[in-house]
């Protein structure tokens, strides 16, 4: 059985105050959900400590995780932060490779592999997002796009470490556009990733969560979530509304 994942993206919204309230409110809806579903907040930077004292101190089943760390380990990066400082500000994941980063900060696979191994190494589980872009997807080439972006990073681990990533397939053209991908692209993408997954990792390709992201709602969640590949999702916009989110999360 592949554990069942909702993680909340919540980019670069809310202050420290805000993010609070948004967890205390989470706290107060999830505390019925089944155990078997991980629900993941992933707040900007600034506000981890905060809202991992936070989640501890309530007794609280949700795990944060960060948006990104840096590919350097330490030393004289100004504005980066490393995946360690991460580790100890409370995260047990952190995004790697989100289309957003690829797009508007340059990210190319290279650097997302480095990012992916120290997150690794600090015990961090990254969440390693992938997904084609609109055109890419028009001259279908959405298959070979996400199959480089796989063999670029995730063939190059160790099977110990793959273990413990988590994959979300975020067609660029549904993320914050309010078009969803379809159930049916959802399965058929993740069903593909997880045959290419195979074909490095075998024995693991079987328990790796694919979550699926991009403009993910109550209204939407339901179908993409009864999906045999789909593992859960990687909600942006919605996340930011613990009722939505709860919601989100209760489509299982
Ligand atoms: P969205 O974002 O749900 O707002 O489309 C998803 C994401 O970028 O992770």
């Amino acid at each position: 059985m592949r554990r069942k994942i909702v993680a909340g993206n919540w980019k670069m919204n809310t202050t420290i105050q805000e993010g609070e309230l948004l967890v205390k409110q989470l706290n107060f809806l999830t505390k019925e959900i089944s155990a078997d579903i991980d629900v993941i907040v992933a707040p900007p930077f600034t506000h981890l400590t905060a809202i991992s004292s936070l989640i501890k101190s309530d007794n609280s089943n949700i795990s944060v995780a960060a948006q990104n760390c840096s590919d350097k380990e330490s030393g004289a990066f100004t504005g980066e932060v490393s995946a360690k400082m991460l580790q100890g500000a409370g995260c047990r994941y952190v995004i790697i490779g989100h289309s957003e980063r690829r797009e508007y900060f340059g990210e190319i696979n290279e650097t997302l592999l480095k990012k992916t191994e120290l997150a690794l190494s600090e015990g961090l589980s990254p969440i390693y997002c992938i997904g084609e872009r609109l055109e890419e997807r028009e001259q279908n080439r959405h298959f070979e796009v996400v199959a480089e972006q796989i063999k670029e990073v995730l063939y190059k681990l160790r099977g110990l470490d793959m273990e413990r990533v988590i994959v979300a397939y975020e067609p660029v053209w549904a993320i914050g556009t309010g078009k969803t991908a379809t159930s049916d692209q959802a399965e058929e993408m993740h069903a593909y990733i997880r045959r290419v997954i195979a074909g490095k990792f075998p024995k693991l390709a079987d328990s790796i969560p694919i979550l699926y992201g991009g403009s993910c709602k109550p209204s939407n969640a339901k179908d993409l979530f009864s999906r045999e590949n789909v593992d859960g999702g990687l909600i942006g916009g919605a996340s930011l509304n613990a009722q939505d989110f709860t919601e989100i999360i209760k489509s299982f």
